[in-house]
C-alpha cells in the first residue's frame, strides 16, 4: 500500500473529506449476510469510457486512493474472490502482506488473512503462483476438474459439484457459508467471473473506481464480459468520492 493515507474528497452524501480507512469504516458487510448465503462486494475500476484494462492490466488506470480503497476492502471481508484469469495476469499473492493490517482485522473479530476463493473450472491454475506459493494463505478452489494441484505451499481446499454436474456459483457462495463460515465475500473479478456472477444476482454492492482516462474500445473489455447481459442490473448510489479526478462510486445493486 502507499505510504501515507491519502485524503478523499466527499461529493456526495455530505461533503467532507476522508481517508481510504475512514470512507470504509463500520461497513459490517458480514451483518448484512442473508441465511442462504454471504454479503458479495464487487470491486472494479474502469477508465471514464468503460475500459476494463488497458493492455491487459489494471495498474495504469488505478491511482494511490484506489490502491489504498482496493486493500481496505479486503480489512472487511472474510474472503476475497476472484477468477483464475485475474489471479494469473495480476499475479496475486498473500492477499493483506502487512502484519499491522492483519492485526488490524483481528481487532475487528476476523481472520488475519482472508480466505483466498479462486474460480477455475478446468484449474488452470500452477503452484509457483504467487498466491498457491504462500504458506500463509488459505485457498479455496472453485471447480469442476477431479484433480488436484500439485503439491503447493498455501493452504489449498477444493468445493466441487456433483460429478456431471455444472458449477452453480450460489451453491458454491451457500457451501462458503456453511463448510468455511464466510459471511462476506470481496469479488475482484475479473470481467469473465462477473458474467457468471452478476446475472445470478449474486452481487450486492458495487465499489467502482472511475478513471479520468479515456481508452477507445478496441480491443477493450469492460468490467462484465461477453456476452450482453439479459437485462441491465440497476444501481442506487450511496457515495461518491474523488481523489485525483479518479471517481470512487458505492452503489448497491438492485434486485
Ligand atoms: N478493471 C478491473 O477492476 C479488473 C479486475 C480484475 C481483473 N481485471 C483484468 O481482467 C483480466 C482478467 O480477467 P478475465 O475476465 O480474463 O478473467 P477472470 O474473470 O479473472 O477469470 C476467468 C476464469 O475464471 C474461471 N471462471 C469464470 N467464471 C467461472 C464460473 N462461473 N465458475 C467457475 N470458474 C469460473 C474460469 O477459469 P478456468 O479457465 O481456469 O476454468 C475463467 O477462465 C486481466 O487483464 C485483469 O487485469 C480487471
Amino acid at each position: 500500500m502507499d505510504a501515507l493515507p491519502v485524503v478523499l474528497r466527499r461529493l456526495l452524501p455530505e461533503p467532507g473529506s476522508v481517508t481510504a480507512i475512514e470512507a470504509l469504516e463500520g461497513l459490517a458487510l458480514a451483518d448484512l449476510a442473508s441465511d442462504h448465503r454471504p454479503y458479495v462486494v464487487l470491486n472494479m475500476v474502469a477508465t471514464a469510457d468503460g475500459a476494463a484494462t488497458v493492455a491487459h492490466r489494471t495498474a495504469s488506470i488505478s491511482n494511490p486512493a484506489d490502491r489504498q480503497l482496493f486493500h481496505e476492502l479486503r480489512m472487511h471481508v472474510d474472503a476475497v474472490l476472484v477468477g483464475a484469469g485475474t489471479v494469473r495476469t495480476e499475479r496475486y499473492g498473500r492477499l493483506v502482506r502487512d502484519p499491522a493490517h492483519r492485526e488490524r482485522r483481528v481487532a475487528r473479530g476476523l481472520a488475519p488473512d482472508p480466505l483466498a476463493v479462486v474460480a477455475s473450472r478446468r484449474l488452470t491454475l500452477t503452484p509457483e503462483l504467487p498466491l498457491l506459493a504462500d504458506p500463509h494463505s488459505r485457498v479455496v478452489v472453485l471447480t469442476t476438474s477431479a484433480a488436484d494441484l500439485d503439491e503447493c505451499a498455501a493452504r489449498v481446499s477444493y468445493l466441487r459439484p456433483a460429478p456431471g454436474e455444472e458449477l452453480d456459483l450460489a451453491t458454491m457462495l451457500a457451501r462458503l457459508r456453511t463448510e468455511h463460515g464466510v459471511r462476506s465475500v470481496l469479488c475482484e473479478g475479473g470481467p469473465n467471473l462477473n458474467t457468471s456472477l452478476l446475472p445470478a444476482g449474486l452481487v450486492d454492492e458495487l465499489f467502482l473506481s472511475i478513471a479520468p482516462a479515456l481508452a477507445g474500445s478496441a480491443g477493450a473489455r469492460s468490467i462484465v464480459d461477453q456476452a450482453p447481459l439479459a437485462e441491465p442490473v440497476g444501481l442506487e448510489l450511496v457515495w461518491l468520492l474523488e481523489s485525483q479526478s479518479q471517481l470512487f462510486a458505492r452503489y448497491l445493486l438492485r434486485p
